[in-house]
């Protein structure tokens, strides 16, 4: 029985990334999951890709994926797939969003890959063996500082309606940093945290499936990754999440702490 690899997953991510770059900027059929929260049929032909293309090499192995849910099976072998990160901006036609594909054995997070097919980035990384774009090794910002720090986060889906909508934190960031910027796309977030080009990211109520890729890629890269009481899982419920250099994580704790 053969294992997934790096190699494997990166090679899923391109084929699911194809079918998004082919379907980007066309009329979209768009339903809602929620009043802000929408899905368009290529999301759905990303993710019925992924989980064929997974369960022909490895039927026995868990899935689960935004669209369908779970797939059961194994859960030694743990599937994370987000089959369109960013539909809000893909349905809006904004070039902004990926495919986050994760894989987990024996509950570590082993291989991670988020292709973004509009520029051609793909970033991977591996447990203990570092994280890379394009092949390229990547290494996350030296900023200690907040005041020299872009800061990058996001919303939930039902902050209409909950207290727990993040708009104190950035409001407080946006006065302390350089800027905090909302791209759209958790996995896109957190990988460009391990490319430096943002310094620290954090958002709440994420699902698995959004963070499970990107902070690997994160961590790989140096980041310190945790969940906002600082405890090590980010991927599970009541879900959150900070990525940043160590110095910088504990001075945006900090702040959130006060908040
Ligand atoms: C969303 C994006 C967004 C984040 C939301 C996610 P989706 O994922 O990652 O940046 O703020 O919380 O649900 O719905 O585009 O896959
Ligand atoms: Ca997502
Ligand atoms: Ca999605």
């Amino acid at each position: 029985m053969t294992s997934p690899t790096l190699a494997g997953i990166e090679k899923l991510a391109r084929n699911a990334g194809a079918i998004l770059h082919t379907g980007y900027n066309k009329n979209h059929q768009i339903d809602y999951k929620g009043a802000i929260d929408l899905v368009t049929e290529v999301d759905r032909q990303s993710e019925e890709y992924l989980i064929q293309a997974i369960l022909k090499e490895f039927p026995d192995h868990y899935i689960l994926a935004e669209e369908s849910g779970i797939v059961d099976g194994n859960d030694e072998h743990i599937w994370y797939l987000d089959p369109l990160d960013g539909t809000v901006n893909y349905a809006h036609h904004i070039p902004i969003f990926c495919v986050s594909i994760a894989y987990a054995h024996k509950r570590t997070m082993k291989f991670a890959a988020v292709y973004d097919p509009m520029r051609d980035e793909m970033f991977t990384a591996e447990r203990d063996r570092g994280a890379w774009l394009n092949g390229e090794g990547l290494q996350i910002s030296g900023t200690s500082e907040l005041e020299r720090s872009l800061l990058v986060t996001g919303f939930p889906y039902d902050m209409w309606d909950t207290p727990n909508d993040n708009l104190a934190e950035f409001g407080r960031f946006t006065k302390l940093t350089q800027g905090v910027r909302r791209l759209g796309s958790a996995a896109l977030d957190l990988c460009y945290v391990g490319t430096g080009r943002f310094d620290g990211y954090w958002e709440r109520s994420l699902k698995a499936w959004d963070a499970a890729a990107g902070g690997l890629v994160a961590e790989e890269a140096g980041a310190k990754v945790t969940n906002l009481d600082g405890g090590p899982s980010y991927i599970s419920s009541p879900q959150s999440i900070i990525a940043a250099p160590p110095i910088l994580h504990e001075k945006m704790m900090a702040v959130i702490n006060k908040v």
